[in-house]
């Protein structure tokens, strides 16, 4: 996966980033778009990876990359995380807290860090998303614009990567099973994601500024299962969940609050409030955001029956 294109007037010359002198910290790494990111930076970065458990970070690791231990929940691990770093990407997944957001904004200032980069959700400026999940997103969008810490924003719309939830049933029974089969999602290719978080960590000053990301076209689950399908060049049927089944599912993955969070969402999305395309992606990265036959090329592999797991 290369990196983006620099944007026109990008320094890049060795100790003269743009961003002045310091490391990059990157959370979230073990995890779908934090991983991408370090792959990107590891490279020609000086960059910390922060994994409650650095030894799954071996793969990551590069001539100028170090892992350290830390936990949202750990102040101390926060504080010795953040020394030395000018910018910070900054992924949290508990719904159900702010406190891990609180720790790292209160280390990060302390630390004196001049960039957060927080992966947030394209929801939080839409005012009729009122759900669990926005609203912890909004909340934590707040708690970094009052800290006095410079940051961005990047709100993207459903990762397209959700669809390897899909892997094991059309593996094993060639099918899909979803609620708001037909409705349509701008999702976007974590990759592209990534590339973005990769340009704002590295491309000079804050600038306060909230990213909506989405990917090229709106796709609903029908379209993504025939883009499946004829990848495999075999059925794979799609089977529409009621709203019980859907959320029954669910509970076997997350706690009750999160899960009924889920389902609004989804039924915001039946109604069709999440098909806008923004143009936003494609300026930034000066290129078109990759669409979902893409995304589903590169994952082939995820949906071939035989493949285990
Ligand atoms: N999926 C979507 O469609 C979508 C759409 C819009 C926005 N988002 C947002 O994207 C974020 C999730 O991104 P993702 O899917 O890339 O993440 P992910 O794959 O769910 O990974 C979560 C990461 O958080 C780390 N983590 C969890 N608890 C931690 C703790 N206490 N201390 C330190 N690290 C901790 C995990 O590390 P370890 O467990 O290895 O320690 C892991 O690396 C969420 O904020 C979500 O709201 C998602």
């Amino acid at each position: 996966m290369s990196r983006p294109r620099a944007r026109p007037g990008r320094r890049t010359r060795r100790g003269d980033e743009p961003g002045g002198p310091g490391v990059i910290l990157l959370t979230g790494v073990t995890g779908t778009v934090g991983g991408l990111v370090a792959r990107r930076l590891a490279t020609d970065e000086p960059v910390r990876l922060l994994a409650r458990d650095p030894r799954r970070l071996t793969a990551l690791t590069g001539p100028r990359t170090e892992a350290v231990g830390g936990d949202f929940t750990d102040r101390a691990s926060l504080a010795t995380a953040l020394t030395g770093v000018r910018a910070a990407f900054l992924v949290t997944n508990d719904p159900l807290t702010h406190a891990h957001d609180e720790n790292f904004v209160a280390a990060a200032r302390a630390a004196g860090v001049r960039h957060v980069v927080k992966l947030s959700a394209r929801a939080v400026d839409e005012p009729d998303a009122t759900d669990l999940v926005t609203r912890w997103q909004r909340g934590n969008e707040d708690l970094i614009r009052s800290s006095g810490l410079g940051w961005t924003f990047l709100r993207p719309r459903a990762f397209m990567s959700n669809t390897l939830g899909w892997a094991r049933s059309v593996r094993e029974e060639g099918v899909v099973r979803v609620f708001g089969a037909s409705s349509p999602n701008a999702s976007v290719d974590p990759r592209d994601i990534a590339d973005a978080a990769a340009l704002c960590l590295t491309d000079g000053e804050p600038t306060a500024r909230a990213l909506a990301l989405t990917g090229p076209a709106a796709i609903s689950p029908v379209e993504q299962v025939a883009v499946l399908s004829r990848l495999l060049a075999r059925p794979v049927r799609l089977e529409e969940l009621t709203w019980g089944q859907a959320r029954s599912r669910l509970l076997t993955r997350h706690p009750a609050p999160v899960a009924d969070a889920l389902m609004e969402s989804a039924v915001r999305q039946r109604a069709g409030a999440k098909g806008e395309v923004d143009p936003t992606l494609a300026t930034l990265l000066g290129r078109p955001a990759r669409d979902y036959a893409s995304w589903a090329a590169d994952h082939r592999s995820a949906f071939v029956a035989g493949r285990g797991t």
